[in-house]
């Protein structure tokens, strides 16, 4: 009896510790990794309550207001029970009933003994067991529709890719791309037209000559903050959680008002109004 109760107790421990998928060692559909500073979590989470998806999301803010930052486009997962993430030469691979539906396709060749961890950024990485430098794979140049503190925009010499936004939402498709030829300056493509935006200085950094544009830091540390493409309007939200208010709320979105995009401020308004 003691015996089993120290073995249940070591095996939470070590399922609720773990940031790292090991080869050989899947993880199940309702096991998650959770970064080593316990914010965030990785797991086949499920935004509707029907199908399941991959991501990544905020540990303690999930009842409330959940967000998820997903990974692998977007896969829908029918019976997440029977879904596994795991990892094998540096691939990382999701299967639901031995089949794989989706596969990292790193550009790079990885060592079979290469590790996945979710990192303290937020980042979901496939690294060197040995040296955290040699990093194969990263979440972080693959952003769906929403973008972390630290992460990235625009043209990521390493991968050969231009790393964008996307938000699906039949029928429409809404994209955010950094615009090379202005300063901070980006495009957002909807429904046949697109809006040129431009991000505030103290919101983001540049790196590589002015190609890729980094999402800053919040400015107060400790501060939960994120950008969010939503059909016809993008926005940084702040974690507000005080003594009279709780939620996201939007510290600057583009655009602003009304004047500027029709389609924000038109028939979706409402979706809109759903993410705050
Ligand atoms: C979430 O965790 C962070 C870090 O531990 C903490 O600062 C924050 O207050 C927590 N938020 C909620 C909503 O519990
Ligand atoms: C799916 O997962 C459930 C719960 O783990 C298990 O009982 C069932 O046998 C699995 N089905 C298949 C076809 O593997
Ligand atoms: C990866 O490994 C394969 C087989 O060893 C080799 O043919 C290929 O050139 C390697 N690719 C890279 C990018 O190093
Ligand atoms: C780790 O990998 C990096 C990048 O490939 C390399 O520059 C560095 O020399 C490696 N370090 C060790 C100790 O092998
Ligand atoms: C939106 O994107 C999806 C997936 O890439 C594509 O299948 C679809 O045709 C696009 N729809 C529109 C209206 O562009
Ligand atoms: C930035 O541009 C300069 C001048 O064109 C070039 O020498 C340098 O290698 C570039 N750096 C990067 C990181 O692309
Ligand atoms: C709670 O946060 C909101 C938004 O930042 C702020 O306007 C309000 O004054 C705060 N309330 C308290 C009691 O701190």
């Amino acid at each position: 009896m003691i015996l089993n109760l120290i073995i249940l107790f070591l095996g939470s421990h070590a399922a609720s510790a773990s940031n790292t998928l090991f080869p050989g060692q899947p993880l199940s559909g309702s096991e998650t990794l959770v970064s080593e500073n316990g914010i965030f979590e990785l797991g086949f989470f499920s935004p509707s309550g029907t199908k399941h998806y991959l991501g990544i999301r905020y540990k303690n803010i999930t009842s409330s207001n959940p967000v998820n930052f997903w990974l692998g486009n977007r896969i829908p997962i029918t019976n997440f029970l029977n879904a596994t993430l795991y990892i094998d030469a540096g691939e990382l691979y999701i299967e639901e009933l031995g089949s794989v539906l989706w596969t990292s396709n790193s550009m790079k060749n990885a060592s079979d003994t290469a590790v996945a961890v979710i990192l303290n950024t937020g980042n979901f990485v496939v690294r060197d067991q040995l040296n955290s430098s040699m990093v194969v794979w990263q979440s972080f140049d693959h952003p769906a529709d929403a973008l972390l503190p630290g992460a990235w925009l625009g043209l990521d010499m390493v991968i050969g890719a231009n790393i964008l936004l996307t938000l699906y939402k039949p029928p429409y498709n809404c994209t955010l791309m950094i615009d090379q030829s202005r300063k901070r300056g980006f495009i957002m493509f909807i429904d046949g037209h697109d809006y040129l935006g431009t991000f505030p200085d103290w919101m983001v950094t540049y790196e590589e000559n002015g190609s890729l544009v980094r999402l800053n830091d919040p400015e107060i540390p400790n501060e939960i903050e994120f950008m969010k493409l939503h059909l016809g309007q993008v926005s940084l939200l702040k974690w507000i959680n005080n003594a009279t208010s709780s939620g996201w709320q939007p510290v600057w979105s583009y655009p602003s008002s009304c004047k500027v995009s029709a389609f924000h401020c038109g028939v979706h308004k409402h979706r809109n109004m759903q993410m705050h």
